[in-house]
C-alpha cells in the first residue's frame, strides 16, 4: 500500500447572488413557510441566473482555492466536477472549466454520483495522488439543480438550490491529511430518486418534455429513511478506518439536504447538535456542491482551522453514499 497521504489544501466557494426565500416560494406553490422551516431547515436557497450553467458557478470557486492553495491554474494535474448538472452531456464540465481556468496541462473529467458526487471524486482525486499519477488536483462538486426542479410540484420545488464548492489536494507535506474515506453504491433503489428523461433510455423529445420528465423525482420517505440509516453506518465505518472516534471530531460535516436527517444522524453518532455544521438553512440542497460550500464556510469562518478533525458524511440518487475523515 502507499504511504503518500494526500491534504486539502485550499477550499473556495460560490452561490449566486439571486435569493428565493420561502415566502418567495408560497407565490409559486402550495406551500408554506412554516412547513417548509419545519420538515426541512430550509429558509432560502440560491438561485443561478437565467442561461448560466454549472461551470460558471464552479469556475469563482474554483479560482478562491486556488488562491487558498497558493497555485496557479497552470499547476494543476487533474480536475474533477463531480454533478448531475452538467453544463451539457458533453463535453464534461471540468473541461470547460480547464479553458475557464486556463488550466493548460489539467487533464479533467466528471463524475456521476448525484449528491455524493464531490466525495466521490475527492476519492478518486486522492487515488491519482496516493498512485503517483498527478500532483495537484481541483476537487468540485457544482450543481445548478434549480434547472431540473420541477417548479409546479411542492414536494420537490422548496429544497433544492444552486452552488459550487471546490478544494485543492496534494500529497501531504505535514499532519494534515485525509484520514479515511468510503464510497457505497446501491443500484436496485434508483427509482426512489431520479430524473427519468434527458438521457438514452428516455432521450429528450416533445412527449418527454409535455410529462414533464426531465426534473428530479423523488420519493422523499423512502429517501430519508435510508439517509438516515445509511449515513450514519458509513460514517462509523469511517471513523473505526481512521482509527478515531465520533468524540474525537472538532466538526461532522452532513450533506445538507434536510435539517431532520442531520440531527437523527448525529444524534445516532452520539454527537451534540453544536459540532454539526449547518447552512441548509441559506442555501437548501446543493447536491455534489452541499459538502465543500460547508467546507470552505467552516474554514472561513474561523470555526475549523489548522489541525481541526472534520467528519463528513453525504447521501444521494443512485443510491449513492459516503464519508470521509479528515484533518484540516
Ligand atoms: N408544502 C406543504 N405541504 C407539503 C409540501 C410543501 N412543500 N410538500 C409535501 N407536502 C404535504 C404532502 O402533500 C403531504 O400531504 P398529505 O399527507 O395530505 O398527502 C404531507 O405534506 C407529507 O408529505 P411527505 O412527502 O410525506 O412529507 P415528509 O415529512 O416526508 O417531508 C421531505 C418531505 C422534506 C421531502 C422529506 O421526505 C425529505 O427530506 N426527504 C429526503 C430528501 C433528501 O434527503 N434527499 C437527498 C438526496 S437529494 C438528491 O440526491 C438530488
Amino acid at each position: 500500500m502507499s504511504s503518500v497521504r494526500v491534504c486539502i489544501r485550499g477550499t473556495g466557494s460560490y452561490v449566486p447572488e439571486n435569493v428565493l426565500t420561502n415566502q418567495d416560494l408560497m407565490r409559486i406553490v402550495d406551500t408554506t413557510d412554516e412547513w417548509i422551516t419545519t420538515r426541512t431547515g430550509i429558509k432560502e436557497r440560491r438561485i443561478a441566473p437565467d442561461h448560466s450553467a454549472t461551470s460558471d458557478l464552479a469556475t469563482p470557486a474554483a479560482e478562491k482555492a486556488l488562491a487558498a492553495a497558493g497555485l496557479d491554474p497552470v499547476d494543476l494535474d487533474l480536475i474533477l466536477v463531480g454533478t448531475a448538472t452538467p453544463d451539457m452531456v458533453f463535453p464534461s464540465t471540468a473541461c470547460i472549466l480547464q479553458a475557464n481556468l486556463g488550466a493548460k496541462k489539467a487533464v479533467g473529467f466528471d463524475l456521476s454520483a448525484a449528491c455524493s458526487g464531490f466525495l466521490y471524486s475527492l476519492s478518486v482525486g486522492a487515488s491519482f495522488l496516493k498512485g503517483g499519477v498527478y500532483r495537484n488536483a481541483l476537487v468540485i462538486g457544482a450543481e445548478t439543480l434549480t434547472s431540473i426542479t420541477d417548479w409546479t410540484e411542492r414536494r420537490t420545488a422548496v429544497l433544492f438550490g444552486d452552488g459550487a464548492g471546490a478544494v485543492v489536494i496534494t500529497p501531504a507535506e505535514d499532519e494534515s491529511c485525509i484520514e479515511a474515506i468510503n464510497l457505497y453504491s446501491d443500484g436496485n433503489l434508483t427509482h426512489l430518486l431520479h430524473m427519468p428523461a434527458g438521457g438514452s433510455r428516455m432521450p429528450p423529445s416533445h412527449e418527454t418534455v409535455d410529462k414533464n420528465l426531465h426534473v428530479i423525482t423523488m420519493e422523499g420517505r423512502e429517501v430519508f429513511k435510508h439517509a438516515v440509516k445509511l449515513m450514519t453506518s458509513a460514517m462509523e465505518e469511517t471513523l473505526s478506518d481512521a482509527d478515531v472516534t465520533a468524540g474525537d471530531l472538532d466538526l461532522l460535516i452532513p450533506h445538507q439536504a434536510n435539517l431532520r436527517i442531520m440531527e437523527a444522524v448525529a444524534k445516532r453518532l452520539r454527537i451534540p447538535i453544536e459540532k454539526v455544521f449547518v447552512n441548509v438553512d441559506r442555501y437548501g440542497n446543493t447536491s455534489a456542491a452541499s459538502v465543500p460550500i460547508a467546507l470552505d464556510e467552516a474554514v472561513r469562518s474561523g470555526r475549523i482551522g489548522k489541525g481541526s478533525l472534520i467528519g463528513t458524511v453525504v447521501f444521494g440518487g443512485g443510491f449513492t453514499w459516503a464519508s470521509a475523515v479528515v484533518r484540516i
